[in-house]
């Protein structure tokens, strides 16, 4: 391949491409395809751009506070013209909402915050309509308190049907007054709660992996695995397209439910990726008693086969934070999953060492199992990248273990990367997500008060962890309204507080101005779409300076990103399709992407 983006000087692009600042380089935009492309060779899924609602946060129709279906469905041509080919809706169903709707009482119902199982049906015609895929979001590892089966299983004995759907076990101790083992709650402190017996004197102690508002399920009870593949069939025969897995890695324990070895933990979910560069090298254990246990497999086989059965077939999405990328190919073989997130990808530092090993390395081990990366860089539970890039490097920390980042943070230059990180995601083989607000820029809001923090991390955690309300935060649609139009001007106030600032990154401000987020994302979309190299198919890097990212896809594109501190050449090139900042004199500046045709 041509030498590109060496540190040598190199023949700059044709003048006329050149002489246009890159940020404003013309764009051809064609409407949106109204049913995304998909082929036996290549299904929609492997190339798809998948957008993420957070329903409390996205749009609020009723005003009072907290976003609905409804105001999703309001905003479902916002989508459309975004030019994501499929959306997905986290938890909608009836909860008490003590993690915000991962904790489930009834998966057929809608939850009455979020409207009715008619809005529901509604919003998947809409989205179809529109050319837009659902998908919805199963939580299989835990169900809430409040689910009929464990307000049964409460009032049940010891040893019985009802206990034994979820994993009851006596204490230890004298008089049982200790937790049956060491295992910690994601979101702090023990993940054992004791319940009193039928006779109302203390009994059985139950597992949650979470809160305790959110018992986890036996998975070696048939009655559990019948139950959810009633719940997909019910989705499913509502026109569901597909699910994203919740904690995919979770559901089978280790049948001895041995102590955790806390000197040497391995793999979970949320303590890999701390973003530490010496745990990104990963221990490369796998013996860790609750996750990624080996009859996992055996449920995702009997998954498929219920996806499959539907014409056309139904997709997953498995959210699986294991620590190798081997280990989530198996989640993949063809009789198994069909796309998990690339939690590598998200977490890696802005370093083109480790995006470059990660992309590697991905796309070497999904391929050993014919499947595709899906690439992602936010999501509810994350810090969101503009923040993190913010941040010194490798630093910048995904997830918020043990308190506030105290390091310094340049909102500037991590909008620059994350404009840069977006060209480089949806240059990549394969499909993307796209986490609401992520289009408009939005940064972690890192200031909210104590007391109106909302995640049951904060609690749980005594106060030590700040938990994940500020990737939360209600989107703005408008500079002006009580809400900046997440509600109806007067409303009540979001469910939590959004910044003054948020004003100047609202759909309204940045649609139109071609030096914002929104529209690089517009842009970017609306090229990977049209162009027949972008999504599923090979890549080849390009000889480089180790601190640049190049490569090529298929006879006419690359994507040139440069990490290194200085300006480099561009190499000889077509024409500038896109770029993340301008890119003079064929000169691409530190932290910036450009999209080339060659
Ligand atoms: C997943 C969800 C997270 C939730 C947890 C428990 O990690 O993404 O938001 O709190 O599972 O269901
Ligand atoms: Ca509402």
């Amino acid at each position: 391949m041509t030498s590109i983006a060496s540190p040598m000087p190199s023949p700059v692009g044709p003048s006329a491409a050149s002489s246009v600042p890159a940020s404003l380089a013309p764009v051809v935009l064609t409407p949106p395809a109204l049913t995304p492309p998909s082929s036996p060779d290549s299904p929609w899924w492997r190339s798809a751009v998948i957008y993420q609602i957070y329903p409390r946060s996205f749009a609020d129709a009723n005003g009072d506070g907290i976003g609905d279906i409804a105001g999703i469905t309001s905003r479902l041509e916002y989508l459309r013209d975004l030019g994501v080919d499929a959306i997905w809706i986290t938890p909608w169903y009836r909860s008490p909402m003590d993690d915000h709707g991962y904790d489930v009482a009834d998966f057929r119902a809608i939850d009455p915050l979020f409207g009715t199982l008619g809005d529901a049906e509604a919003l998947i015609a809409d989205a179809h309509s529109l050319g837009l895929r659902v998908l919805l979001d199963i939580v299989p590892n835990h169900v809430s308190d409040e689910h009929l089966w464990f307000r049964a299983a409460l009032t049940a004995a010891h040893g019985s049907a009802e206990r034994d759907r979820f994993i009851f076990r006596s204490g230890k101790g004298a008089t049982g007054e200790l937790p049956p083992n060491n295992w910690q709650s994601m979101f702090g402190g023990g993940a054992w709660t004791r319940v009193d017996g039928p006779d109302g004197t203390p009994g059985e102690w139950y597992l949650h992996l979470f809160a305790p508002g959110q018992p986890d399920l036996n998975w070696n009870n048939p009655e559990v695995r019948d139950e959810y593949d009633d719940i997909l069939r019910f989705w499913f025969d509502r026109g569901v397209d597909g699910f994203r897995i919740d904690v995919a890695h979770g559901m089978i324990k280790h049948p001895d439910m041995p102590d955790l070895d806390i000197t040497n933990i391995g793999t979970g979910n949320g303590v890999s990726a701390n973003m530490d560069p010496a745990v990104l090298g990963r221990a490369g254990r796998n013996d860790h008693p609750h996750w990624n246990q080996p009859g996992i497999h055996e449920i995702y086989r009997r998954w498929r086969a219920v996806a499959d059965s539907f014409e056309p077939p139904r997709i997953f999405v498995a959210e699986a934070w294991v620590d190798q990328l081997e280990w989530l190919a198996d989640y993949l073989r063809p009789d198994e999953l069909h796309s998990a997130f690339n939690f590598d990808f998200l977490v890696s530092p802005w370093r083109a060492g480790y995006l470059r090993e990660t992309i590697e390395n991905s796309i070497a081990a999904l391929g050993a199992v014919e499947a595709v990366p899906t690439w992602v860089l936010a999501n509810h539970d994350v810090i969101r990248q503009v923040t993190r890039y913010g941040r010194p490097q490798p630093h910048g920390r995904a997830r918020r273990h043990v308190g506030d980042d105290p390091t310094p943070l340049d909102l500037v230059l991590g909008t620059r990367r994350a404009r840069a990180a977006a060209l480089l995601m949806l240059a990549l083989p394969g499909g993307a997500y796209v986490y609401e607000g992520e289009e408009l820029g939005l940064w972690e809001v890192e200031d909210i008060p104590d007391d109106l923090r909302q995640d049951p991390t904060f609690a749980q955690s005594g106060g030590t962890n700040p938990g994940r309300d500020g990737c939360r935060v209600p989107i703005p649609w408008t500079a002006d309204g009580s809400s900046f139009g997440f509600g109806p001007d007067g409303g009540t106030r979001p469910w939590l507080p959004q910044p003054p600032t948020f004003a100047g990154v609202s759909v309204a401000v940045e649609t139109g101005d071609p030096e914002s987020m929104l529209e690089l994302y517009r842009s970017a979309l609306h090229l990977r779409t049209h162009h027949p190299d972008l999504g599923d198919g090979p890549m080849a890097w390009d000889e480089s300076h180790p601190d640049v990212l190049s490569f090529t896809r298929g006879d006419s594109f690359r994507c040139v990103v440069n990490i290194s501190p200085a300006a480099v050449p561009l190499a000889a090139y077509q024409d500038i399709l896109l770029a993340s900042a301008p890119a003079d004199d064929g000169l691409l500046a530190p932290d910036t992407a450009i999209w080339l045709s060659i």
